[in-house]
């Protein structure tokens, strides 16, 4: 332990030599020789690999973000230059992808990542240099607690786990059985929340079963499952697995409703389960076609104008982390990554689409949260749950 705390002193101390002042971005001068021409920042996202939609939708919306923010006069006179990395869905890769961002394309702030594994794994990298991190969509609350660099600004698993175990009970349903993602931090942070609220308000889990992203059989743990006789079965985990889950459920004969949380928002979701999650719900960030919000509204129409497809809310994330960092660098007294910084850590009542974003002193954002339920192979607005009603 004591070794490695040396070794990572180490790199940083010879990382700031060789950086020294003459780091492009650690200066604060703008334009002229030598000067910033541009704000760089570094966007990181599993653009391919396993959950391809998550990255792919998080860069278009920030991208988008970015570009309406240039085409309105960029900050302090420069424009923004997104620079963007591929992570392959992989957290080893999210490591060098973040490292190559800060080390050689000299970022002065990081947008990413979806998935909380890969947030946790990039996140002590963008402390140890001190540039500010920004996850737009990763909920798993550990993801905040590696240091004061790094933020988030959507809600976090306390409370989305919470609101899916008060949605539970609201729904009637005593016993609940959980099939987690045994390598996903997202997955078991989770179910480990949903279990202990979902008790509290009375209810039962009737046991726990796991299986491992990539896995392609489920059967032997859908019917152990089925043995417990639960009321729903709660699966924590990936579109990329939950619609061959569902279906293998059905096969087995296990037709009680699934419930899920955000990780299930993809348009790949109904094409892997057909018609398997009728009648199924799951948490998502607030977002939707279904909410009459003007600005959510012009969103959808820019996306598609831009994209030619219909944004989900990994895109709207995307889109609200990138105006975010637009107003926390318009704020910021320098282009310093520390300034950056300091202004990220006070922003307040920011309106994002997906709502109000007020960074609190853990630098994680209270938002509602929305029930999306499955009707045939459609996805419909069915509930919000407020931070407020959640407290209570
Ligand atoms: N919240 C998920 C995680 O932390 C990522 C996610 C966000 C997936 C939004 C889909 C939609 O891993």
């Amino acid at each position: 332990m004591k070794g490695t705390y040396m070794l990572a002193t180490g790199i940083l101390a010879v990382s700031l030599v060789l950086c020294g002042y003459g780091c492009r971005s650690h200066g604060v001068k703008i334009g002229g020789p030598g000067g910033l021409q541009e704000i760089p920042v570094g966007d990181f996202s599993s653009l391919t690999g396993d959950t391809a939609t998550f990255g792919t939708s998080t860069h278009n919306g920030l991208a988008l973000a970015i570009e309406q923010a240039n085409a309105a006069g960029g900050v302090k006179n420069l424009p923004i230059k997104l620079y963007t990395e591929d992570d392959q869905s992989m957290p080893d890769v999210a490591r060098t992808v973040v490292t190559k961002l800060i080390t050689e394309d000299h970022v002065i702030a990081v947008v990413g990542e979806v998935a909380s594994t890969r947030s946790l794994a990039a996140a002590p990298i963008c402390q140890q240099y001190k540039i500010p991190m920004i996850t737009p969509a990763s909920t798993n609350p550990a993801v905040t607690q590696k240091g004061d660099y790094i933020f988030r600004t959507c809600f976090t698993d306390d409370f989305q786990a919470a609101v899916m175990a008060h949605f539970a009970h609201d729904q009637g349903y005593k016993r609940v059985a959980v099939f987690k993602d045994i390598r996903n931090d997202y997955s078991i942070g989770i179910a480990k929340i949903f279990e202990a609220e979902f008790t509290k308000l009375g209810g039962t889990i009737t046991g726990e079963q796991t299986y491992q992203e990539g896995d392609t059989d489920f059967k032997a743990q859908l019917n152990t499952l089925k043995g417990q006789n639960p009321d729903a079965v709660l699966i924590p985990g990936y579109y990329s697995e939950v619609g061959t889950i569902a279906r293998q459920a059905r096969e087995i004969g296990l037709n009680v409703p699934l419930l899920g949380c955000d990780g299930w928002d993809s348009p790949k979701l109904i094409q892997a389960a057909g018609n398997a999650l009728n009648g199924c719900y799951f948490s998502d960030h607030y977002f939707s076609k279904d909410i009459k919000d003007p600005a959510m509204q012009k969103f959808f129409a820019d996306y598609k104008a831009k994209y030619g497809y219909t944004p989900d809310a990994l895109a709207a994330l995307g889109f609200d982390a990138g105006n975010l960092l637009v107003d926390a660098l318009k704020r910021a007294k320098s282009l310093t990554p520390s300034d950056l910084r300091d202004a990220l850590a006070t922003t307040k009542d920011f309106p994002g689409i997906t709502g109000k974003i007020t960074i609190d002193a853990n630098r994680n954002a209270r938002k509602a949260a929305i029930i999306m339920k499955i009707v045939g192979e459609k996805k419909v607005l069915y509930k919000v749950y407020t931070p407020e009603e959640i407290d209570q």
